[in-house]
């Protein structure tokens, strides 16, 4: 790569700098390593975006005349349309987003674009692009995520009466609705959906107009550029309008624990659709074959889900060791905050929609879920609860029910199959005719407090979630 870097070339913004030390290998393996054209070409468009409301600023203030005004917007215009579809390819000759930007206006717009860089500097400019690529996202985002709630509440609604046992300590515990498993995540989605919108009110804020790190010289409007680039306020303090990343941290950690609830999800399912609980079978779009066992069918889309989120929590990582300890006000040590960034959004974004695809396509094996849910463990604290109806202390009916267990369960009994005698010696409070009418559904039905696991409060959560 590095004998790509045109040798010899002027150092870009290096008038102090000696011509003679531009030539040499050291020089050029130095520009391959400060470069970050590869990655930050994906805020091209931002950049342009950027660069036009600036040039306008320039023009209000009396900076640019008529004739430069004109030129250098009809410019950014052009450039801000070519790239809204795709970034500018990798060149391995240009040092960063900026300098492609800057180039290519220089060449559209002649001598003019030569004053766009009055009062504005590239430590304000990389956090204003890193904002607005952000904000960019955001629809995608909350879209993406958006579907996959949906895609859990259709499921709850269509599998509320189909019942599985649920766990603690992943060791079954009480019977839930299948729905109400799916409602769960539903809910930890709509968490982070509120998290994104909170986090996305402190990227909305324009650092333009910060300058190096002491603010603007030339008299400019920064709230008609914040109007102009859509951004609800202006910082405060233009140290930490250029230093300041929390906005990228605290999305991050929105992606973190978004990608932590799926990778959560994910393990759910992989364990539901395995032979050990053959309750859900994946559609076949997002399973995989073995290449040596024919009759495997694997859950890799879920354990890439599970696998995947480690990216989001990575990136966070990095974002907080590179942030740590460094000193006011820009350095370039900020430059490695986008690469991480950048993955982590496109993989919590590809996680999203993979995940409702593997939701909306998955079958529910009602057959296998009652054959587990048939269980007569699952009912022992309703067997203790028919215990406190009869006016038993909680504690004292749990320690009945925890001898009829042994004398039961552990035999591999149940305990509706008691004769009379043996209720009597066991727990003479008991209605054998209340025990004989214990079951998962009777278990569930009961449960009908608002978050219980009835089916009628999963049905109507569902229909809250799906309405919006
Ligand atoms: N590539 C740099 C970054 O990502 C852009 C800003 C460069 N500023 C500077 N003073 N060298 O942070």
């Amino acid at each position: 790569m590095a004998d790509k870097i045109p040798s010899g070339a002027p150092k870009l913004w290096g008038g102090r700098f000696d011509p003679a030390a531009r030539r040499g290998a050291q020089a050029a393996e130095f520009d391959r390593f400060s470069a970050s054209f590869s990655y930050d070409r994906r805020l091209a468009h931002a950049e342009a975006r950027g660069s036009r409301a600036w040039a306008r600023a320039l023009a209000a203030a009396g900076i640019l005349n008529t004739g430069e005004a004109a030129a250098l917007d009809a410019a950014c215009a052009q450039l801000v349309a070519e790239l809204a579809a795709a970034p500018p390819p990798d060149d391995p000759g240009i040092e960063d987003v900026h300098t492609y930007v800057a180039q290519r206006l220089e060449a559209m717009a002649g001598p003019a674009a030569r004053k766009l860089q009055t009062g504005r500097s590239r430590n304000e400019q990389v956090a204003l692009d890193l904002r607005l690529y952000c904000l960019d996202l955001r629809p995608a985002c909350e879209q993406a995520l958006g579907d996959l709630i949906a895609a859990f509440a259709a499921f709850a609604r269509d599998h509320a009466d189909v019942l599985i046992p649920g766990y603690t300590h992943l060791q079954r515990a009480q019977p839930v609705s299948f729905g109400h498993h799916a409602l769960a995540y539903a809910e930890m989605l709509q968490r982070d959906r509120r998290r994104l919108a909170d986090a996305y009110a402190r990227v909305a804020v324009l650092p333009l107009g910060s300058g190096a790190l002491a603010g603007c010289s030339f008299p400019l409007d920064r709230q008609a550029l914040a109007r102009e680039l859509g951004f609800a306020a202006i910082t405060q303090n233009s140290l930490d309008a250029v230093a300041d990343r929390d906005f990228a941290a605290e999305l991050l950690f929105t992606l973190a624990l978004l990608g932590i609830h799926l990778s959560r999800w994910a393990e759910d399912w992989i364990f539901y659709s395995s032979a050990e609980c053959g309750w859900l079978a994946l559609g076949d779009a997002f399973a995989t074959g073995s290449s040596l066992m024919p009759q495997k069918k694997n859950p890799d889309a879920l354990e890439l889900i599970r696998g995947k989120s480690a990216r989001q929590t990575a990136a966070l990582m990095q974002i907080l060791l590179l942030l740590k300890g460094l000193p006011l006000a820009y350095n370039r040590d900020l430059q490695e905050d986008k690469e991480s960034l950048f993955a982590a959004l496109d993989t919590a974004l590809d996680c999203l929609r993979i995940a409702a695809g593997v939701v909306t396509t998955a079958a529910v094996r009602p057959e296998a879920a009652a054959r587990a849910v048939a269980d007569p463990a699952l009912l022992a604290t309703d067997l203790a609860d028919l215990l406190v109806a009869q006016g038993v202390a909680f504690r004292d009916a749990h320690e009945i029910v925890g001898r009829m267990v042994a004398a039961t369960l552990d035999a591999g009994r149940d305990f509706r199959q008691l004769s009379p005698a043996e209720l009597a010696r066991l727990a003479p409070q008991l209605d054998p005719a209340a025990v004989a009418q214990l079951s998962a559904a009777a278990s569930v039905a009961r449960r009908n407090c608002i978050g219980g696991t009835a089916p009628e409060q999963v049905r109507a959560q569902a229909a809250r979630l799906l309405a919006g």
